[in-house]
């Protein structure tokens, strides 16, 4: 018995039944119970009340009209004398003879029952004793048929018989639903997710009603999206790296072929092996990227916060820079008030500010003006790293975090770029809880800004 629909409906059937029985047990037989105690109730006051009439005048006449009265009813009513003979009857006394005893403990006033076992018996009865003058003189017994109570408890056992019946109807009915609405719906998204384990992505599910199952739906067809887009760009990085990496193999075996095999004058060899370090470089730098990367793909990299003064920092940072800056002709101006701090890993941060200011060194022309800026504004801390060199034309802005990608490919390697340092900067930033923005315009300058929120300054 696999099947959710099957299960369900038979536990809704097991719990229904349970109270259908519960039900006929109790209740059924509340009603019989209360049912016939009424009826000899009632049974009792009636032979009271004759017994009432016969103790004021005891005689023929009074008996007869009793028996008279009785003979038009439904219940029938015997008068004994006290020693057990019959003096008046208003049907015959076969059928009652067995009941004509009278109970040891005769409770004289009330009466008293003298049989009320209406399951077996046909009828129920009870006695009430009469007394003239003080003196125990008759008996009134009365009777009624248990017809009555079995038509009743008849009429009952159908109705519950009716009920159960009703409750296998609606258990069926309930399977054929639950097999419908549940167990289809669920057997689809089992099928779509043994088939995304299976590497295809295109699953798509109905998504018909707007409860938990749809809910599930849409997260699966979601899910399959995500994994379709992380695949294919999971494909693109590794088409990307081994791309990256054959070019400067590429190169170094070629060079290293011509300075092996040919015989070169000691200048031509020199440049050779220039490019080749050159591009050993390069392949380090990649490879070193490749692995920061890889190592925040994974989170397996920690930040360690540290309170920093920006001001000193960013001193260390111009005098590490210096060479390059001088270089390549381009002013550096350093705008950072004191007593400005930061909570952040200086490793990290100081990784993230050399790719910035190392994109601005690569991508100014010569004489440009470079600034590292660190303000501070309500809780927060910015700071910019800022040039007025070549730009990034605007429709590309939003492709310079991606990893390899550079705007200018073949101007940018002969610079040696590898496309990944914004994608690192924004991992690292992202890891601190900072947000960065780009903004740059073709040929007038491009402007980095990091904001970290809630640093106080002191
Ligand atoms: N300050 C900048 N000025 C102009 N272009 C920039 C600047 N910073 C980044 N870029 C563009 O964004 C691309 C991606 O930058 P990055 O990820 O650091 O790669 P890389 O520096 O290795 O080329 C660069 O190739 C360049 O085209
Ligand atoms: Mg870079």
């Amino acid at each position: 018995m696999k099947k959710l629909s099957v299960k369900l409906g038979i536990l809704f059937f097991l719990i229904i039944f349970g109270l259908i029985t519960f039900m006929f047990f109790f209740l059924h037989m509340g009603i019989a119970e209360s049912r016939v105690e009424e009826e000899l109730k009632a049974l009792q006051a009636r032979g009271n009340s004759h017994r009432a009439v016969l103790e004021k005048h005891f005689d023929k006449e009074t008996i007869d009209h009793v028996v008279l009265m009785e003979s038009e009813s439904l219940t029938d009513v015997i008068i004994t004398n006290k020693d057990g003979k019959v003096l008046g009857s208003s049907s015959g006394i076969a059928q009652y003879e067995k009941y004509l005893k009278i109970p040891n403990s005769l409770n004289t006033a009330e009466g008293q029952i003298v049989e009320d076992n209406w399951k077996d018996e046909p009828y129920i009865a009870t006695v009430s004793p009469v007394e003239v003058n003080g003196q125990l003189t008759a008996y009134v017994f009365m009777f009624e048929n248990t017809v009555s109570v079995h038509s009743l408890i008849k009429g009952l056992n159908e109705h519950f018989f009716l009920a159960g019946w009703i409750t296998v109807c609606l258990t069926i009915i309930i399977i054929v639903f639950l097999s419908k609405g549940i167990t289809k719906p669920l057997l689809k998204m089992k099928e779509a997710t043994s088939q995304m384990s299976k590497g295809e992505f295109s699953v798509s599910l109905p998504i018909t009603s707007d409860d938990e199952l749809g809910d599930l739906a849409k997260s699966i067809e979601l899910l399959a999206t995500d994994l379709n887009y992380l695949k294919q760009e999971r494909n693109e990085f590794l088409a990307s790296i081994s791309h990256e990496l054959r070019t400067p193999l590429t190169y170094i075996k070629g060079y290293a072929d011509i300075v092996q095999k040919r015989k070169l004058p000691d200048e031509e060899r020199e440049k050779y092996l220039k490019i080749i370090v050159e591009e050993s470089n390069r392949l380090s730098v990649l490879i070193k990227e490749l692995f920061d990367l890889a190592k925040m793909d994974q989170n397996s990299f920690a930040i360690q916060k540290e309170r920093i003064e920006l001001k000193p920092f960013f001193t260390k940072m111009e005098q590490r820079l210096f060479l390059a800056f001088q270089e390549k002709g381009l002013h550096f101006t350093l705008q950072c008030p004191q007593n400005i701090f930061i909570q952040a890993d200086p490793l990290r941060l100081e990784q993230i500010l050399l790719n910035l200011l190392d994109n601005s060194i690569k991508y100014s022309q010569p004489g440009g003006d470079i600034k590292l800026k660190a303000w501070q504004r309500k809780k927060a801390i910015h700071l910019a790293v800022q040039d007025n060199g070549k730009g990034i034309p605007e429709k590309e802005l939003p492709l310079i975090f991606n990893r390899f990608y550079r705007v200018d490919k073949s101007r940018t390697r002969s610079l040696g770029g590898t496309g990944l340092g914004l994608a690192i900067v924004k991992e690292l930033v992202h890891a601190h809880g900072a947000q960065i923005h780009v903004k740059s315009k073709e040929h007038a300058g491009t402007e980095v800004e990091l904001i970290f929120k809630g640093e106080l300054k002191q």
